[in-house]
C-alpha cells in the first residue's frame, strides 16, 4: 500500500528517528545521494504562499537527481472543471511523488485517498509534518537528544504547526506546555486533544494547554512560537488578534524564565514585535535559520523514505 505523510503521527517514533538519522547523513554527505532519485519527479501543488517549503523541496529534489514541478492551484482546472479524484488519478500517471499545500484538510485527505503515489502534506489546516521533521532534527543537533525535554509553545494554538508539535511531543514522550488565550478560536480542536491524549497514555508524555505564559516557560529547553496571522487569516482580524495574543508574545522575560541554555524556535515567517520581539529572534538563543535550513535535509530524507530507498 502507498504510504503518505499527512500528519506527523502517520509515522511511528521509530520511522521518525530513522528519517532524522538519514537527514543527518544527507546533510553531512550530500554528494553520496546525487543520484538517489535520478529521473524521478515531484509535483508540488500550492494553494497558499510559501518561501521555505517551496524552495527546499525544489532544491532537495534537484540535489537528489530528480525534478520538481511547481504547480499553482490558480493555474489548474481543480475545483472549476475537475475534482480532486481526477486530478490525483491523472497526476499519478506522470509523477513519482505529490506534495500539496492546501487550505482544507479534507482536500488533502481526498488527494491522498485517490493518488497512486505518495502524498506529502506541505501544510493544511490540520498539520505541518515536514516542519516537525526539520524541527526535531534541529533540536537533536542543538540539544543532543530527543528525550527528557520540556518544550513550551506560545500564541495561536488553533493552528497546524501547534497540532503537529503536540503530536510529535506525545510520540516522543515529552513535556509540552501550549500557552494560548482562552477560547475555541485560539485553542486546539478536540479531535487533536483526543489523539494526543491517546498517544500520551502509551508514551508517558505530558501535553498541557495552559493560559499563563510565564509559568509555561519555566525550566523549558525549547521555546517555540508561530505566526499570529497564519496564511488565509483576513487582514481585518490582525489588530484584534494582536491584542488577544500579546500576553503570549515571546520576549526576554519569557526567555529568562526558561533554562539558561534554552533555544528559541519559530517555523517562520515571523513578524518582529508580534509573536516574538526582535531581541529574541535576532538574539543568541535563536536558531530559526538552522531550523529553516533543516527543512531541506529532512525533506530529502522523507522523499527517500517514501520512495523505499532506505
Ligand atoms: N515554515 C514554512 O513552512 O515556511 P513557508 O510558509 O515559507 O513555506
Ligand atoms: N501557522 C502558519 C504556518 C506557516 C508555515 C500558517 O498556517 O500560515
Amino acid at each position: 500500500m502507498v504510504r503518505h505523510l499527512l500528519k506527523i503521527s502517520d509515522f511511528t517514533k521509530i520511522e521518525i528517528e530513522k528519517i532524522i538519522n538519514k537527514a543527518i547523513e544527507l546533510k553531512a554527505n550530500p554528494q553520496d545521494f546525487t543520484s538517489a532519485l535520478k529521473g524521478e519527479t515531484l509535483l508540488m501543488i500550492f494553494e497558499k504562499p510559501s518561501l521555505r517549503t517551496r524552495i527546499s523541496f525544489e532544491v532537495g529534489m534537484q540535489q537528489l537527481g530528480g525534478h520538481a514541478i511547481f504547480y499553482s492551484i490558480k493555474d489548474s482546472p481543480l475545483g472549476k472543471k475537475e475534482n480532486i479524484h481526477d486530478t490525483a488519478k491523472a497526476a499519478s500517471r506522470f509523477v513519482n511523488i505529490m506534495a500539496a499545500r492546501l487550505f482544507k484538510r479534507h482536500d488533502m485527505w481526498d488527494l491522498a485517498q485517490y493518488a497512486d503515489v505518495p502524498v506529502i502534506n506541505m501544510l493544511d489546516d490540520f498539520a505541518h509534518p515536514c516542519q516537525m521533521m526539520g524541527d526535531f532534527l534541529t533540536i537533536k543537533e542543538k540539544k543532543g537528544r530527543l528525550n527528557n525535554l520540556k518544550i513550551s509553545y506560545f500564541g495561536d494554538a488553533y493552528n497546524n504547526v501547534t497540532y503537529d508539535l503536540m503530536r510529535i511531543a506525545a510520540i516522543f514522550g515529552l513535556e509540552l506546555d501550549v500557552a494560548c488565550p482562552v477560547g475555541s478560536e485560539y485553542t486546539p480542536e478536540q479531535v487533536v486533544l483526543d489523539e494526543v491524549s491517546k498517544i500520551s497514555k502509551e508514551t508517558g508524555a505530558f501535553v498541557n494547554i495552559v493560559h499563563d505564559a510565564y509559568n509555561a516557560a519555566r525550566d523549558s529547553d525549547v521555546i517555540y512560537t508561530d505566526s499570529w496571522m497564519s496564511y488565509g487569516i483576513p487582514i481585518d482580524k490582525e489588530e484584534e488578534r494582536r491584542i488577544i495574543f500579546t500576553p503570549f508574545q515571546v520576549n526576554s522575560q519569557i526567555m529568562e524564565a526558561a533554562k539558561s541554555d534554552a533555544i528559541f524556535m519559530n517555523c517562520l515567517p515571523a513578524k518582529r514585535g508580534y509573536e516574538q520581539t526582535a531581541e529574541v529572534i535576532d538574539g543568541p538563543q535563536s536558531i530559526v535559520f538552522d531550523q529553516a535550513e533543516n527543512r531541506l535535509h529532512s525533506q530529502k530524507a522523507i522523499m527517500l523514505f517514501l520512495r523505499d530507498k532506505f
